[in-house]
């Protein structure tokens, strides 16, 4: 970030000194005003619940501009990444390492990652604890905290070999233990990663195989999940990437900041939404109840959201939902639903949305959930596991945002203030004086 020759002054109707800050401009996007000596220099705080307004860090991995409708991971359109821009795990290179791989480093790096597929067989223990209806998200985030206690070995964040080994481990160990959530539900046998499939065709094959009868991989049902994987990979500082950096803030270890990111996805407002907006498309059931729906939604006394709609930095069409609309059809295509009632529902639903001045004045588009509840349920994902796969897919931005935070020299503990709006001091009274 470079300073600006423009300053920012902070004045006070009640003739209080005024304050000059600096700005900072970025490579791209908004400028930011440096507040850090704001509280020294007036005894006041900034308040901003939400952090509408606040950058909570200077980053070079992803950049949204929301009016646009504009996604770039490290500089590169996610339209390019998705459709040429080669797999999954390019885009994993990517985002860690800041540079596209050459098909050297490209080898090279599937070959680490492959080789850390698997987990220590002690792991399964674990799953045996939950019952077999227990929510993926609750077994994630149990099985990748507890992962820490297998990798003493690299637990020691200020040394760059342990934290490159533990995003490996994390990127690589992430889908065997979503496929082992779904085995343990279903009651089927685990499934062994195998060396000599691609990072999503052996995640398939963990999924849907048994060991009863040999497991053939669909090529474009293999492309459908690299890319939602590739589309859900990174997306600047939001919730759930805020919880990783804020609890790698305090020094903890990564599978514990992973655990914490996976359990802030969890909830409906953010990652949690592609489970609740496939939910809300089999609850409308038809193109007939739309309207009913649409009125519920707009009656702020209902509480009903349109799940799949809105969010807090795109003012616009969310590029990765034209994608995934893009994909959901392709995979529909291929297995001869085109003619999905849900998908067809969904279009409507959209297309009612889109023309509908409630939700155009509010800026309120679909989002990257709104179709990928149906591709994945096309692809025999149960819904209650697409916020799995939304985690498994982050976790190499929760990691590369980690890995970029601890070697930030501005980096420092995490700790917001308050406006303290509670009882002022007052004293004890004996019990019989209450
Ligand atoms: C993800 O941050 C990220 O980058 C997240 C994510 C990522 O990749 O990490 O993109 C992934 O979380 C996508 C968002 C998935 N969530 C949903 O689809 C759930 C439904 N969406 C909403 O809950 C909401 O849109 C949020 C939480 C996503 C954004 O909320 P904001 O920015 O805080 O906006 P807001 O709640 O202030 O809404 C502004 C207005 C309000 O109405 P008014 O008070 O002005 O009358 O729009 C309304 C809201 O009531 N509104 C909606 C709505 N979303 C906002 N009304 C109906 N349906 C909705 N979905």
């Amino acid at each position: 970030m470079t300073n600006s020759e423009t300053k920012a002054t902070l004045s006070f109707s009640d003739g209080s000194p005024s304050l000059e800050m600096p700005i900072y401009k970025g490579s791209i996007g908004p400028d930011v005003i440096d507040i850090r000596k704001l509280y020294g220099s007036t005894g006041m705080f900034t308040y901003d619940p939400g952090f509408m307004s606040t950058a909570a860090c200077n980053s070079s991995i992803t950049y949204i501009d929301g009016d646009k409708g504009e996604l770039l991971y490290r500089g590169y359109p996610i339209e390019q990444l998705a459709v040429n821009g080669g797999d999954f795990l390019e885009t994993c290179y990517l985002l860690l390492n800041g540079e596209l791989p050459n098909a050297e480093q490209k080898k090279e790096f599937v070959t680490t990652v492959t080789h850390h597929t698997m987990v220590h067989e002690q792991m399964q223990f674990f799953f045996r604890g939950f019952r077999r209806d227990a929510h993926p998200m609750s077994v994630l985030v149990g099985t990748v905290g507890a992962l820490a206690s297998f990798y003493h070995d690299s637990l020691d964040i200020n040394d760059p070999h342990h934290r490159e080994v533990s995003a490996i481990r994390l990127i690589a160990k992430m889908p065997t233990l979503v496929a082992m959530a779904y085995k343990y539900s279903i009651g089927q046998p685990f499934v062994y990663p195998r060396n000599d499939l691609s990072y999503s065709a052996n995640f398939m094959h963990m999924m849907f195989s048994t060991p009863c009868e040999p497991y053939k991989t669909n090529e474009v049902l293999v492309r459908a999940l690299d890319r939602i994987l590739i589309l859900h990979a990174d997306h600047e500082q939001n919730a759930s990437t805020s919880t990783v950096r804020l609890a790698g803030s305090s020094g903890a270890n990564p599978f514990a900041c992973i655990a914490a990111g996976i359990a802030c996805l969890w909830g409906p407002a953010h990652g949690g939404a592609n489970e609740a907006a496939l939910s809300m498309l089999e609850e409308i059931g038809s193109v007939d109840n739309i309207p009913e729906f649409i009125a519920q939604v707009k009656d702020k006394n209902s509480g009903v959201k349109l799940m799949g709609f809105g969010h807090r930095v795109y003012k616009n069409y969310d590029p990765r939902a034209k994608l995934m609309r893009e994909t959901c059809y392709e995979v529909l295509q291929e297995l001869g639903l085109q003619d999905d009632p849900l998908f067809k529902l969904a279009m409507a639903l959209e297309k009612i949305a889109l023309e509908d001045e409630y939700f155009v004045s509010r800026k309120l588009y679909p989002n990257v959930d709104f179709y990928s509840g149906i591709v994945q349920r096309a692809l025999g994902i149960p819904t209650a596991l697409f916020t799995g796969i939304f985690a498994l897919a982050r976790t190499v931005g929760w990691i590369a945002q980690w890995k970029e935070m601890i070697s930030d020299p501005e980096q420092k503990i995490g700790r917001p203030r308050q406006l303290f709006v509670g009882s002022a001091k007052r004293d004890v009274p004996a019990i019989d004086k209450r």
